[in-house]
């Protein structure tokens, strides 16, 4: 994915909509996915799972490695999370922090096992470190001593006192006597608890269990390993870092229950040491890292110092390991990598300020490295330069989906806009490319000139099967709405994809580019894996965003090619929140018209021209449209409402499970009825919309514009026929033109008109979804919204919503909706029965589904992928990676099952 170098909102985004980054070389890793936060991340640990991270507020985030979702936020210490390790097992995570405290969690309820302190007060815990075979804990402190507590004794020392927990303790600075002897009373106990930090077992260290002025500055950073002494390569041995220089070996006792005695010290040679910040280990190397760029190699097994590389990175504050290379970050905000020859392979921004902590893993065969900076942010990048044949990166189906998703976005498939007919042209043969390299049998249908080619693929399925094989025809469009980003509000370069906090923004990634690769990657796992039963057909237009032009006719021509379909399928909406899946069985018809009024004399100045004598244009073209509706947008073209069917039992009933459904995660959203007749309004009936004026001549208000125009749409519903209205629209204005008597000529064009779209849901595609979802989606219920830490998931263009409902604009909206759904970072309390989606409908139109069922006689549905925040249209359009992952599931599930109904 192309990296978007640190980008603050803002600035992040020239007016030419490319992102400012510094020239990437092929060594750069690939940023893979950001998060955000609002605090400093200081520490971070990887498990085979989940990222977890320490922040400057006292919390650990967790986050998953599989979606990038976040988990669990923990609420774990009262100061900042100075430190992170994890047992070996990953059974454990340890957290130390200047509360001083150090809690130990499992990792997989998150529930706190034990918190530890010290019998005094040692400053802050700069690390952690965890002996697995001992079961003991080693804790590294600003007071310059490493304490420890042996886990095997937890039962058998005598129970702490609760007064002797350093937060009852006096502070020697904050708790003495003021002027006159006063002492400021302190907050009560309650008013600071921490959600998290309860429960569990009290250890206090034992005061043998200390190592005074183990270093003679601050222990900064620790690491427990084995193969460390060459002659007892399986001991234990702890190493220490500290301000004051030294990088100390200590041997862990077993007799001494856990304590340690020191071995040796690496020797540099140097009279006074500059502190050692960081430490990393391999086999029998050893890196420290030191202020100014310094990272030394020290070599265990002779205890010399090997090599002294000099990074650019300042002050070298976190080391990393893994895939033959070293990272370095440092507080200039630079990683920079090295290979194992010690060379310099490339240097990259990662942060904007301190890189403070960094880790490695490889997640499902793909070595990631991560950081966390004082930017509030933790880094994902993607390592593809690993040395030796076995650590090759493997890249998971999803991996590759989002890669193709990728470049799929990078291609400006914009209808609208002239200018990008080549990059249309060019996005459209990417696609078919990507059917190609699948096996699928293409082709590139030509629409009539200007207009943007169909691409048409065939996945065939089991050949055994040919004469009898069911036929599912996939509907989607590879074009997409424009993203000029002139006043730049998008965060990144809308045709870059970038990956935050869960999501892959871009345009298009949602309408309806990342819906699409969920398909095609769906049908390709199923025919990699011989079970695909059915033909799926895919027919990808380029014309939709602008009423499908040229569609109709090139299918209708094509109908030899394309054969016989059983059913039809489409992904192109959204859920109604962000929380319950949804299935879609209506849209609305559409009519896009433009009015436009001209006069026969050229642009004038009102001054020197306007009189009571000349019909204005502009002014014409007001009063003509304010003849359209009525208060409240009533339509008033004769018998415009007629045909619209009356609203049946079995229907109220249906709506009625909806806001039921949406009142339970949101209760904030009102009322009931209200909230049914907002979504009646917007489903089930017509409306009118006028979208923007346009007139000749300088843009200054001395203009008598010589011509203006409006463009303007009705929504339509199941009923309305689209040709009957735009007749009537057309005549309607005509005859309202002619009472007004003007000099100037009017003219009515329809620039493209759908039908209204009204699926069967309780036919077997439906059915089929619905157990699809079911299966895939599991319990997914509505949640509460809390406050504040979940708001950042925002996209930019929606607003905080406000819970009262005085304030809450009436009436509601999509956008409403979006805001009130923001996801809890508590764990819900899940039902263990699989949900069933809502089924809904939709205000927004498609103008090829109605025309394909009717062509190819067969029925359609319509899964929605995306979330009602996704933004489609608008700014910072984005899509869910659970949401593009569960719907390439959903479709595998659909394209196999379908087929035996
Ligand atoms: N995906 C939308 C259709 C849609 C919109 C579904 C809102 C659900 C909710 C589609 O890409 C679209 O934008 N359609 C246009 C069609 C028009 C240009 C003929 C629309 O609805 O305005
Ligand atoms: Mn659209």
């Amino acid at each position: 994915m192309p990296i978007a170098d640190s980008p603050r909102n803002g600035d992040a985004v020239e007016g030419s909509g490319r992102p400012k980054a510094s020239p990437r070389t092929a060594r750069d890793p690939a940023l893979s996915h950001r998060m955000k936060h609002n605090k400093s991340i200081l520490a971070l640990a990887v498990s085979s799972k989940n990222i977890f991270a320490g922040t400057q507020g006292g919390e650990i985030l967790v986050y998953s490695l599989d979606t990038y979702e976040r988990r669990k936020v923990i609420e774990a210490h009262k100061g900042s999370v100075l430190g992170l390790c994890l047992s070996p097992d990953q059974s454990l995570l340890l957290s130390s922090a200047t509360d001083p405290i150090v809690n130990i969690w499992s990792t997989t309820s998150y529930l706190r096992l034990y918190a530890l302190w010290s019998t005094y007060d040692v400053g802050d815990i700069f690390c952690v470190a965890y002996s697995a075979y001992h079961h003991t804990v080693y804790l590294g402190a600003q007071n310059t001593s490493i304490q420890w507590y042996d886990l095997k004794e937890k039962d058998s020392r005598p129970r702490p006192l609760l007064t002797s927990h350093p937060s009852e303790r006096k502070d020697r600075f904050f708790d003495s006597a003021g002027p006159g002897g006063v002492q400021t009373p302190r907050p009560h106990a309650t008013e600071t608890k921490l959600r998290d930090a309860v429960g569990g077992q009290n250890l206090e260290i034992d005061k043998r269990d200390v190592r005074q002025f183990a270093h003679y500055g601050y222990v900064y950073c620790m690491l427990v390993g084995r193969g460390i002494l060459p002659d007892a390569p399986s001991e234990e041995v702890l190493v220490s870092g500290g301000g004051d220089g030294r990088i100390l070996l200590w041997r862990t006792n077993p007799q001494n229950k856990g304590g340690i005695s020191e071995i040796c010290a690496l020797e540099d040679g140097r009279e006074e040491g500059e502190s050692i910040l960081s430490l990393a280990r391999e086999g029998s190397f050893l890196y420290s890292g030191r202020l100014d760029g310094e990272v030394n190699v020290w070599d265990l097994e002779t205890r010399q110092l090997v090599r002294s590389l000099k990074a650019g990175t300042g002050d070298v504050l976190t080391l990393s390991l893994g895939g033959g290379l070293l990272f370095a970050g440092g507080v200039e905000g630079l990683v920079q990598k090295f290979n194992q020859h010690y060379e310099t392979v490339s240097t990259f921004k990662a942060h904007d300020g301190l890189i403070l902590a960094s880790a490695f893993t490889v997640y499902n065969g793909k070595p990631t490295f991560v950081t966390g900076g004082n930017d509030d942010t933790i880094v994902l990048w993607d390592i593809q330069d690993c040395a030796g044949p076995s650590s090759a990166p493997k890249r998971s189906s999803n991996d590759l989906m989002v890669e193709s998703l990728n470049q799929f976005v990078s291609f400006r498939t914009v209808s609208s806009m002239p200018k990008y007919r080549a990059d249309c042209r060019r996005g459209a043969s990417f696609l078919r490319s990507v059917f190609q390299n699948f096996g699928a049998a293409t082709e590139m249908l030509n629409t009539t000139e200007p207009y943007n080619p169909i691409v048409f693929a065939k996945f065939r399925g089991n050949p055994a099967t040919a004469a009898s094989r069911k036929k599912i025809l996939f509907y989607g469009h590879y074009d997409v709405i424009s993203a000029e980003n002139e006043h730049g509000k998008w965060k990144y370069d809308p045709f870059s994809l970038v990956g935050e906090g869960g999501y892959l923004y871009g345009r298009g990634v949602s309408d309806n580019k990342g819906p699409i690769m969920a398909a095609i990657y769906a049908a390709h796992e199923l025919a990699n894996e011989q079970s695909l039963d059915a033909d799926i057909l895919f027919l990808i237009e380029g014309e939709e965003e602008s009423g499908s032009r040229g569609f109709k006719e090139t299918i209708k021509a094509k109908k030899e090619l394309i054969g016989d379909v059983d059913w039809i399928l489409l992904a192109n909406s959204y859920w109604l929140d962000d929380h319950v899946p949804c299935l879609t069985y209506g849209l609305r018809g559409v009519i896009h018209a433009t009015v436009q009024i001209e006069s026969r004399h050229p642009d004038l100045h009102s001054g020197v021209d306007g009189s009571a004598l000349l019909d204005e244009p502009l002014k014409d073209l007001v009063m003509l449209l304010s003849k359209l509706t009525g208060n409240h947008g009533k339509v008033q073209i004769p018998g415009f409402y007629s045909p619209i069917l009356p609203l049946t039992d079995d229907e109220k009933e249906l709506y009625a499970e909806i806001t039921k459904t949406l009142l339970r995660g949101n209760p904030d959203l009102g009322d009931a009825d209200e909230l049914a007749q907002s979504l009646m309004r917007r489903w089930r009936e017509a409306s009118l919309t006028i979208h923007r004026f346009q007139t000749s001549g300088p843009d200054n208000s001395t203009i008598i514009p010589r011509l203006a125009k409006a463009s303007l749409s009705l929504r339509l519903v199941p009923n309305q026929e689209a040709s009957e209205v735009a007749r009537s629209l057309t005549n309607y204005l005509d005859s309202e033109f002619k009472r007004l008597d003007s000099k100037n000529t009017l003219r009515v064009t329809i620039d493209h008109q759908a039908e209204p779209w009204l699926g069967d849901f309780n036919n077997e595609i439906f059915q089929t979804l619905e157990s699809a979802i079911k299966s895939v989606w599991g319990p997914t219920l509505g949640r509460r919204r809390s406050s504040l830490s979940a708001l950042k998931s925002l996209p930019e263009n929606l607003t905080i919503p406000s819970p009262s409902s005085e304030s809450r604009p009436s009436p509601t909206t999509s956008n409403t909706l979006a805001n009130g759904s923001v996801e809890d970072s508590a764990p819900s309390s899940p039902t263990t029965l699989a949900r069933k989606p809502l089924y809904i409908r939709e205000g927004g139109s498609i103008p090829s589904i109605r025309f394909l069922e009717k062509e190819f006689d067969a029925p359609a549905a319509h899964l929605p992928c995306g979330q009602a925040s996704d933004s489609a249209h608008l700014d910072n359009e984005r899509l869910r990676l659970v949401n593009l992952y569960n719907s390439k599931k959903i479709f595998k599930k659909v394209f196999r099952e379908l087929p035996q109904k």
